[in-house]
């Protein structure tokens, strides 16, 4: 049986993978770091077959006993502050676990086990102020963000692990992906949420920042299988996984307003708030390498992507109010 350890497996893309080692026979572990609160909303489902080892991106010891503990054969590092704009206001937070993060886990794995093969959660922000359309393994960096830079650190220190001491460390540069266990936050989820509630009625206005940004979106299961089989390949390589399609923020609003019958018009109002110090004004991928020898493709399209995530929030709110529903009759409420 195969062992594989998950750093960020409370997040969205833990969860999917993790869901598919265990699908594929794995004994998985996944890391969990200490919270007052209870923060596995998205890997509940998953019961005793998921391993929960206490440690921290930020904290080497924690991460050496756990590679000692779980002896993995591959780890796949998806920890990270991985939110755009809070990447500015906490720089240095951002810093220490998306970039030294990665050399915290690297010098673990080297010191216990230098065979174990090792996935780095790389990103299209890396590119940042593109300078090829589209974007591949080729593509010069320009990093817009300290996420982005955060990011760059730890491609480079995974490639540099690789070639100074012979690690089997993979960087997969992914794109925007997507799905229904997204972060509200996010663009996407942020307009397919609201959505969902201003069909409840239970709000009326979405505000939002620049609408002309344009991004390559795809599904993040299918982004979690092309993780794993670049774990499966005879050697360690960097890979891009992309839809090779570029839509605009504007297009994914209207798009999901569109589903629900409604008018984005009528609804959106844009917020200085939330346009950022420096954009990544568009990003297309071009994963022709990774479809070539992973054999990997996208198998959801955008308009599809849009569907899934509107009807499960709209089943979500439903839920959540018949909930409260419950919770306020208890009481003597309504
Ligand atoms: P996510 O939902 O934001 O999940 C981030 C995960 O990192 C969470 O499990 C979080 O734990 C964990 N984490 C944060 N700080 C940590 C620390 N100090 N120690 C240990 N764990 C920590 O992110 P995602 O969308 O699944 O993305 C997964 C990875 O891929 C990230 O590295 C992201 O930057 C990268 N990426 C994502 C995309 C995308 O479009 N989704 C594209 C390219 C690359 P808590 O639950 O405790 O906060
Ligand atoms: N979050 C958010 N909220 N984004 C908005 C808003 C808003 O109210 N209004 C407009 N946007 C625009 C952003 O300016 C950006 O151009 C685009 O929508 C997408 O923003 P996010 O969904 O926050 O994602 P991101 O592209 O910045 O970063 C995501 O993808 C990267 C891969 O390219 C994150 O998952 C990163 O962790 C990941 O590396």
């Amino acid at each position: 049986m195969k062992r594989a350890l998950i750093t960020g497996v409370t997040g969205q893309d833990g969860s999917y993978l993790a869901e598919l080692l265990i699908q594929k026979g794995y004994r998985v572990y996944g890391l969990i770091r200490r919270s007052s609160t209870v923060p596995t909303e998205r890997i509940y489902h998953l019961g005793d077959s998921l391993n929960l080892v206490s440690g921290d991106l930020l904290d080497e010891k924690s991460l050496r006993q756990i590679i000692e503990e779980c002896q993995p054969d591959e780890v796949y590092n998806l920890a990270a502050q991985s939110f755009v704009p809070e990447s500015w206001t906490q720089s240095i937070l951002t810093g220490e676990i998306t970039a030294l993060g990665v050399t915290r886990l690297l010098n673990a794995i080297r010191d216990v086990n230098p065979q174990v093969r090792f996935y780095q959660a790389s990103t299209s922000e890396m590119f940042g102020k593109a300078q090829t359309v589209p974007q591949d393994e080729k593509t010069p960096f320009y990093p817009r963000s300290p996420y982005g830079v955060s990011k760059l650190y730890g491609h480079w220190i995974t490639v540099n692990y690789r070639e100074s001491y012979g690690m089997f460390a993979c960087s997969g540069i992914l794109f925007n992906h997507e799905s229904p266990r997204r972060g509200r936050e996010f663009l996407t989820r942020k307009v397919t949420y609201a959505v969902a509630r201003i069909v409840a009625g239970l709000q009326n206005e979405l505000r939002l920042g620049n609408l002309d940004a344009q991004r390559d979106w795809g599904y993040a299961p299918d982004y979690v299988e092309g993780m794993w089989r670049m774990l499966q390949q005879e050697s360690p390589e960097d890979y891009v996984l992309a839809t090779g399609e570029t839509h605009s923020v504007r297009e994914w609003v209207d798009k999901s307003f569109a589903v629900a019958g409604l008018d984005y018009k009528d609804y959106v109002v844009v917020d200085p708030r939330f346009v950022r110090p420096a954009e990544v004004d568009l990003l297309i991928g071009d994963s022709g390498k990774a479809r070539k020898q992973l054999g990997w493709n996208p198998t959801v399209t955008f308009d599809e992507l849009i569907e899934i995530m509107v009807e499960a929030d709209e089943a979500l709110v439903q839920e959540q109010e018949a909930s409260q529903h419950a919770i306020a009759a208890l009481r003597g409420i309504r």
